[in-house]
């Protein structure tokens, strides 16, 4: 299998997590491209009509994405609910908690492409503070939730988007509220899936 991937992509971490906690990382192959909106990837393009990554490419040709697709076929190949809870709370907490840390990191990567991309003239205070109040109240929630029972799809989500918030926007400071929250990522970074896949710019 080929995951289109970028190693800053909060996104493509859910997938290197995952395929590491679920031993499959012998059969991905990591193809890193870079791309923007106003940059897109031919390669990825002709795979997904979104144009986005991750992007996985089966040995067969078909396509899969976006990153909950994924990290539900990888958790199917090895087996099922191993990442994914089968059923019942633990399920819907897990998906919960994954569209609060992928709200969070659509936010944080609009918010960085707004900073990185857009020109100068373009850029729209208002709606950059819309997104981190997006991502501030999200991490409020977060601060609240029992994290440390599971290390299943919602918790790596939350690594993901908390560790991409570290690599671009480090002034946030969002541990000085949310102690909690900061303990808990602290003792999570040390898990070898997390430590591995720690964001780099490409
Ligand atoms: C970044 O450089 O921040 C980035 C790269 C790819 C996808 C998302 C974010």
């Amino acid at each position: 299998m080929k995951l289109y991937s970028n190693p800053a992509s909060p996104y493509v971490r859910k997938v290197r997590i995952t395929a590491q906690e679920l031993g499959l990382n012998d059969r991905i192959e990591l193809v890193s491209i870079t791309l923007t909106p106003v940059s897109p990837h031919e390669g990825v393009r002709a795979s997904n009509p979104i144009g986005k990554i991750p992007t996985l490419v089966l040995d067969d040709g078909t396509a899969l994405y976006d990153s909950p697709v994924i990290c539900e076929y990888l958790d199917t190949l090895a087996g099922g609910n191993r990442i994914f809870p089968a059923a019942g709370a633990a399920r819907w907490t897990a998906l919960r908690r994954q569209a609060i840390a992928d709200g969070i990191m659509e936010a944080a990567v609009l918010t960085r492409y707004e900073d990185a991309v857009r020109p100068k003239e373009l850029r729209w205070q208002a709606w950059a503070d819309g997104q981190f109040l997006k991502i501030r109240t999200a991490l409020d929630v977060l601060e609240h939730e029992h994290l440390e029972s599971a290390f299943d799809i919602g918790t790596l989500s939350i690594v993901s988007a908390l560790g991409y918030l570290d690599f671009r926007f480090a002034s946030e400071g969002w541990r000085a509220t949310r102690p909690r929250l900061a303990a808990w990522a602290a003792a999570v970074s040390k898990r070898p899936s997390v430590a591995a896949t720690a964001p780099a710019a490409a």
